[in-house]
This record gives C-alpha cells, sequence and structure tokens, in this order.
C-alpha cells in the first residue's frame, strides 16, 4: 500500500498579507519588446554591445527576445488571467527620443500610450521605469553616465514621458539599479558599455543619482491633488562578514559602503559617506558633486523599490580573498571598486541554475535594515525571482516546483519583514516572461510564464499560477497548488 502523502509544514497555518498590499509582475523594456528597428527605434547601448561577439551567452541580442511589442495585448491579458494587479515595466528610451535629445517620436510614446490604456482597461496598475538600461547609444557616444550632460538629458526625457503619460499614470520609477548600471557597465565591463574605467564608474553613480533627482523633480507636481509618486529601485545586498574578525568587519564595511551607502545615504541624507570617500580615495576626488546636485538627489523618496535575489559574504583575511577581485592579470576587473583587498566567499546555501545563491533570509534581513537605516519610506519589492532553465513537459505543461519554492521562501521572508515592523507595501516577481537576461542571454528562463521563442508561444508554468493564486488571494498557497 502506498505511504500516505506527507503534510506540509506550511500549507498548516496561513500566510496572509494585508488587504492593500500589491503584487505585481516586473519586465524590462530590452528584456522583452523585440522589435529594435521598429517605428523609428534608435540603437541604444544594448544593441550594440550585445552584437559585438563574446559579450553575451550564446550570442543573443535583443532580437527577437519574447516579441513583446507585437504581443503585448496577450501578455496583458495573462496578467489579468493570473489576477495580477499591478505591473512593472520599463520604457525603451531610444522608442522615445531615438538620439536621446529633442521632442517624442510619436510612435514610440504610442506603444507605451496603448499598453498604459490596455493595462487600465484590465484593472492593472501601470509601474513604469524610466530607464532600465538602455541609453540611447549617440548618449553614450558623448560620454554616456560619467558625462553629467547625460543626467540632463534624462530629465529632458522625463519630462517627455510624463506629458504624455502623466494622465494615467500614479507611480513611477526613475532608474533601476544605477549599481548594476555604474559598475558592472562602467567599471567591470560585463554589460553595456562594456568600459572598465573605475574612476568614470564613480561618476556614473553620481550622474545616475542627479539623473533620479531631475527627473523625480521633472514629473513631480508639488501640491497639486493626485501628485504623482516617484521612487528609485536599487539592488542593494545584505553583506555578511564571514567572522567577527577585524579584518572582516571592515571588509563588510567597505563593500557595504560601495554597494549600498554609496547609494542609499545620498539618496536619504544628502551626502556621500565619509568612509566611502576615504576608501575611493585612489580612485577618484568627487569633484563631479557640483553645488545643488545633493538636495536634488535628496529630495524625499515616494517609495523605494527594492531588488532582491542573494545575500553576500566576505572576508578581509589575507589568503582567502577571491582571485575575480584582486584582478590578477588576465582577469576581469571588480565591480566592487575600492574593494581590491576583499574576498566574496561562496556559502553552501543551493543555487539556481545560474549559480545565484537561495537565501530569503537576506531579503527579510535587508528590508528590516532599510526600515531601521532609512526609515520613514515605504519599501516594495520590485524584483525578486530565481531562473532555472524550465523545459516544456511531455504534459506540454512547465512544471517548475524549484521556482515555486523559491517564490514561497522569499515572499515568506517579505512577511516576517513586515511583521517586524518594516513598511513592505507590495512584490513585485521577476519575471512575468522568460526573456533576454543580459550578459547571460536566453540561457536564463526567469519567467512565470514559459516562452517558446522559436513560436513565440506563451506557457503558464506552474510557478505562474501559484503566484496568480497568491496575488488574488493575499494567502501564501501551498506549494503544489492544492486547495
Ligand atoms: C536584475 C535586473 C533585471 C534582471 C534580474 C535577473 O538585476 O534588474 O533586469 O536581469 O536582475
Amino acid at each position: 500500500m502506498a505511504a500516505p502523502p506527507l503534510p506540509q509544514p506550511e500549507a498548516s497555518f496561513e500566510t496572509r498579507f494585508p488587504a492593500d498590499f500589491a503584487w505585481g509582475a516586473a519586465t524590462a523594456a530590452f528584456q522583452i519588446e523585440g522589435a529594435t528597428r521598429a517605428d523609428g527605434r534608435g540603437v541604444s547601448i544594448w544593441d550594440t554591445f550585445s552584437a559585438t561577439p563574446g559579450h553575451v551567452i550564446g550570442g543573443g541580442t535583443g532580437e527577437p527576445a519574447s516579441d513583446h511589442y507585437r504581443r503585448y495585448t496577450e501578455d496583458v491579458a495573462l496578467l489579468k488571467s493570473l489576477g495580477i494587479g499591478n505591473y512593472r515595466f520599463s520604457l525603451a528610451w531610444p522608442r522615445i527620443q531615438p538620439d536621446g535629445t529633442g521632442p517624442g517620436n510619436p510612435a514610440g510614446l504610442d506603444f507605451y500610450d496603448r499598453l498604459v490604456d490596455e493595462l487600465l482597461a484590465g484593472g492593472i496598475e501601470p509601474w513604469p521605469t524610466l530607464y532600465h538600461w538602455d541609453l540611447p547609444q549617440p548618449l553614450e557616444d558623448a560620454g554616456g553616465w560619467p558625462a553629467r550632460d547625460t543626467a540632463l538629458r534624462f530629465a529632458d526625457y522625463a519630462e517627455t514621458v510624463y506629458g504624455r503619460l502623466g494622465d494615467r499614470v500614479g507611480t513611477w520609477c526613475t532608474v533601476n539599479e544605477p549599481w548594476v548600471i555604474a559598475f558592472l557597465g562602467y567599471a567591470s565591463g560585463e554589460h553595456a558599455p562594456g568600459r572598465r574605467e573605475p574612476a568614470s564608474a564613480l561618476a556614473a553613480v553620481h550622474h545616475l543619482l542627479l539623473a533620479h533627482g531631475l527627473a523625480a523633480a521633472a514629473i513631480r507636481d508639488p501640491g497639486v491633488p493626485g501628485a504623482p509618486a516617484v521612487g528609485i529601485a536599487l539592488n542593494p545586498q545584505p553583506i555578511r562578514p564571514h567572522s567577527g574578525s577585524v579584518a572582516d568587519l571592515d571588509a563588510a564595511r567597505r563593500v557595504d559602503g560601495v554597494r549600498n551607502r554609496i547609494f542609499l545615504d545620498p539618496l536619504y541624507h544628502g551626502r556621500y559617506p565619509d568612509d566611502v570617500q576615504a576608501d575611493l580615495a585612489g580612485v577618484s576626488d568627487f569633484a563631479f558633486v557640483r553645488d545643488g546636485d545633493l538636495p536634488a538627489i535628496a529630495a524625499p523618496l515616494d517609495f523605494l523599490g527594492v531588488n532582491y535575489y542573494s545575500p553576500a559574504s566576505v572576508t578581509g583575511a589575507a589568503g582567502a580573498v577571491d582571485r575575480e577581485l584582486l584582478e590578477p592579470d588576465g582577469a576581469d576587473p571588480s565591480p566592487l571598486v575600492g574593494c581590491e583587498n576583499v574576498g566574496l566567499l561562496s556559502g553552501a546555501a543551493p543555487r539556481t541554475d545560474q549559480d545565484w545563491e537561495v537565501d530569503a533570509s537576506g531579503l527579510t534581513e535587508l528590508l528590516v535594515r532599510l526600515a531601521v537605516d532609512y526609515p520613514g519610506t515605504p519599501l516594495y519589492v520590485t524584483e525578486n525571482g530565481a531562473s532555472y532553465r524550465d523545459e516544456i513537459g511531455d504534459d506540454g505543461a512547465v512544471h517548475d516546483p524549484r521556482r515555486v519554492s523559491y517564490l514561497d521562501q522569499h515572499v515568506r521572508a517579505a512577511h516576517a519583514a513586515l511583521a517586524a515592523g518594516a513598511p513592505v507595501k507590495g512584490y513585485f516577481v521577476w519575471s512575468l516572461l522568460d526573456n533576454f537576461e543580459w550578459a547571460y542571454g536566453y540561457r536564463e528562463r526567469f519567467g512565470i510564464i514559459y516562452v517558446d521563442y522559436d513560436t513565440q508561444r506563451r506557457i503558464v508554468k506552474d510557478s505562474g499560477r501559484w503566484y496568480g493564486r497568491l496575488a488574488s488571494t493575499g494567502a501564501v498557497p501551498p506549494l503544489d497548488g492544492s486547495a
């Protein structure tokens, strides 16, 4: 006789979120839209970078991606059918200003206009992000984010977009993950535009923050009822010292500085941290900071977006230093500018297929830390998810129990932060669809909906159904999706 099924510990009690908790799914323009030549779209740095052999695993580019530019109505219908009430997407700057300046390209603006209308008609709240990494190539040719003018151009772009969509969109996210843009784009060169100039990366940090501040000012209309909510999506990371030794604690302080506080302190306190500036003195004198910049950056945020995937464990012990971070001859430069004597440690935690650690406790730790160190702002988990290389099963379905488990652990971790008093107001799964995962190309699949890139057929994965049930009920469903 078959053994009776074991009860699942999670199923024995219910984890329920507040009724007004925002459940959403996230994407980004370059990762899903495809149609890179359509309707007057200009070239972005990711078109250029991905077209260069050796930059992207498998040689993937922005074509065809998930063909969302042509299939957006189908994708919005999927959101609706799953009961997901909020959709975070980004706007492609090169669709709207093909050269990065000048009046808006009507066809580009029309696309987002139609998308917003489609979402609203489906009862789904649009959460646009103005910049998710696809800088118009002409702006990079003029200096890119290390050049101050790019921040001014961004404010113009924001104003153009707001002028068209502001009557229907109440929540705006300016920049997605400035850490990735600055340090992977301009220090390690793993991302577009592929430059390896640590000093430029620090100038990029400042100009991205300035871009956020100027754009926020451009799209806020103080004192007007119904004024838009403006925030930024960071990817702060819990940085854990390997031990309590002085060297490990100092390593954690330094990495926390360039990973987290270099963004959070200007945004919340209007200054770069003294210790971070001292650590980076050999790289930059921060002369890019001009009068008035920091007050613009520190204008109060209406919300903070938090993208979380994994924590990091670091050591400063001699001999335990990760080779990559030492920049030995031939190795890639480190994105951790100013942390050359620090090592990253691999923990024993399970890993996704992309080799990212699965450790949901880091999400609780991060949200609680933000609530304590940077209080007063609603927090939204604007990205969280996992890549598993799913395949279509013999039954035609996509069974992804590891992703269900990942999401289950992480939403519970967000709930634990809420229970501890952190003002967590929403959660967006990364990602709605399988898509172009930057330097990893199409190998990684983060979607709760599978995309067959040959046919562009969408198949809702088990995780999509599980997440839809969570989004519709506010209660964490059992892992197997049973009632
Ligand atoms: C984040 C990015 C997002 C996606 C996920 C996996 O850093 O913002 O576009 O690539 O990682």
